[in-house]
């Protein structure tokens, strides 16, 4: 069995113990063309896209697939001036962000804001896919995006 190095005491026997992110709610991939990247994921992936947003105020247009109990969530841009648009620029197409889902996001938000992160937001929005979404910059997460996320 592996060792658990956590440090924490009182976790589950095995290590199966998690702390409040549940689990990868989905992977955020930032794309140029959702239509052509929908029909790739489609073929690669063996399955249909189930379900497709636009999130306005966002500036995104989503795509999302299903993979066991996680996600992945095509992203485009809506407009030249949105997050997305921005990150295409800056670093073209490619993983954007990755998504935890937690029970309580204002918790989680206020936690996180204790601990030093940096967030994007100073309150949930709504997000694709019936969530409530906050983000944590990724300078503090060795460049990685990271979304919270609670089911509304
Ligand atoms: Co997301």
């Amino acid at each position: 069995m592996a060792e658990d190095i956590s440090g924490k005491t009182g976790g589950k026997a095995g290590g199966t113990a998690t702390g409040p992110f549940r689990k990868i709610e989905h992977i955020g991939i930032a794309v140029r063309d959702l239509d052509e990247a929908v029909a790739r994921y489609e073929r690669t992936m063996g399955t249909s896209c189930y379900k497709r947003e636009t999130v306005e105020s966002e500036g995104v247009d989503t795509a999302f697939f299903r993979v066991g109990e996680s996600k992945i969530e095509l992203l485009a841009a809506t407009r030249d001036d949105s997050p997305v648009a921005r990150f295409l620029e800056k670093r073209g197409e490619g993983m954007h962000h990755m998504a935890f889902e937690v029970d309580d996001i204002h918790a989680e938000m206020e936690r996180c804001r204790m601990l030093g992160c940096t967030l994007l937001s100073e309150t949930p929005r709504p997000g694709a896919d019936n969530k409530l979404v906050a983000f944590l910059h990724p300078k503090e997460h060795h460049g990685v995006l990271i979304e919270l996320c609670q089911a509304i």
